[in-house]
């Protein structure tokens, strides 16, 4: 059996494949996570989570706290750069069912870094580390960080920051590396990630440019990482989860994608209403319908629809057999546990 199928712990989590699905804003919603979960990712993780809209129960930021039943084993995602704020915002995420509090020490986005947060703090160790330890003594579950290799292209301040977060109190640690400037250009160095497993003595989780079983086996191997982090490339294409894991490289059917579109429609549509729901799908209709699956003017017809309905409407026409698989991925999903609902009022805005 292939490494990329057995399970592996971070601290008393166990996580039962060696596919982890990368945090993306504007993508990693609910039904995202589930359906990564489905194909065969071990771990799930939130997109970035603001401990200063947890702070202020923000409505929209609370909402990113909803915690299904099949997400299990799931990491929220906080950033932030005041400790007490983001010790605050891990005890809010542990209450709202996370397995581990994870945080974003990356986001290379200005609007983040001028604030000290994301991949700033690869550069101001002292207050990493002092964030690091405040949320790891505020919960109970483990935490994890996540970063980037540094700021400046070139960079290597990762392996001097990830020693010193372990000794923090990181459980876990995530490595993109790549530096902040390069954004998404050029490719992820996973020299460095080898270099960063040999420093510490916690489970290493390898992230970018990881697309094929090939690719992830190429990985664990160079570097000895606990696990392999699967990002754009799982963008509308659960199943490269599946080939990633499982070696089952079928290509889906054309009603197995229109299905899995559907499904993820009516899911987001259930957490994020409508009117957000309509305009945050719209890129996922490219996505899916892309790999040549179908043609170029029925993805662009797909965004001119005004509703969901619609949406749904004109997949069941283009592959009517869709219609028999969405009942029965209906059919298997559990209640979401809005666990929200349960909290103290103060937490949830009331008071
Ligand atoms: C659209 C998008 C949003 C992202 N948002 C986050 C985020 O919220 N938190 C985070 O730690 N990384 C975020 N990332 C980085 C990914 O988690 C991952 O590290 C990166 O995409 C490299 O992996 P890949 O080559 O598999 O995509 C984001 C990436 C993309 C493409």
């Amino acid at each position: 059996m292939s490494v990329l199928r057995e399970s592996w712990w971070i601290r008393d989590v166990e996580v039962p494949s060696r596919v982890v699905l990368a945090p993306m804003a504007g993508v990693s919603v609910q039904a995202f996570r589930r359906q990564g979960r489905r194909f065969g990712a071990g771990l799930v993780c939130s997109e970035m989570v603001s401990c200063a809209g947890i702070e202020h129960r923000n409505e929209k930021t609370l909402g990113y706290l909803r915690v299904a039943s099949d997400e299990h084993p799931l990491a929220i995602q906080i950033f932030g750069s005041d400790p007490r704020m983001m010790a605050e915002a891990g005890r809010m995420v542990e209450a709202a069912g996370a397995d581990i509090v994870d945080m974003n020490f990356g986001c290379p986005v200005r609007k983040v870094t001028k604030t000290g947060a994301g991949a700033h703090l690869i550069e101001d160790p002292a207050l990493a580390c002092a964030i690091t330890e405040a949320v790891a003594n505020a919960v109970s579950v483990p935490v994890s960080v996540k970063m980037r290799r540094g700021v400046e292209d070139g960079s290597r301040k990762c392996l001097e920051l990830g020693p010193q977060l372990v000794e923090a109190g990181a459980a876990v640690l995530t490595l993109h590396p790549r530096s902040a400037k390069q954004m998404y250009t050029g490719y992820a160095d996973h020299t460095l990630t080898a270099e960063l497993v040999s420093l510490v003595d916690v489970p290493v989780i390898a992230s970018g440019d990881v697309t094929s079983r090939a690719k992830a086996e190429s990985v664990l191997d160079a570097t000895g990482a606990a696990a392999v982090m699967v990002g754009r490339a799982a963008q509308g294409n659960p199943w490269a989860i599946q080939e990633i894991v499982f070696g089952d490289d079928a290509q889906p059917s054309r009603e197995e994608v229109a299905a899995e579109l559907i499904h993820f429609v009516r899911e987001t549509v259930r957490e994020l209403g409508e009117r957000r729901a309509s305009g945050f799908l719209k890129k996922f209709y490219a996505w899916y319908l892309g790999h040549g699956r179908f043609p170029k003017p029925f993805k662009n017809e797909l965004v001119q629809l005004h509703s969901t309905e619609e949406v749904v409407t004109r997949l069941l026409a283009a592959a009517p057999g869709a219609a028999a698989l969405v009942e029965e991925l209906e059919r298997n999903v559990p209640e979401s546990e809005v666990l929200l609902e349960g909290m103290p009022i103060s937490i949830y805005g009331g008071g």
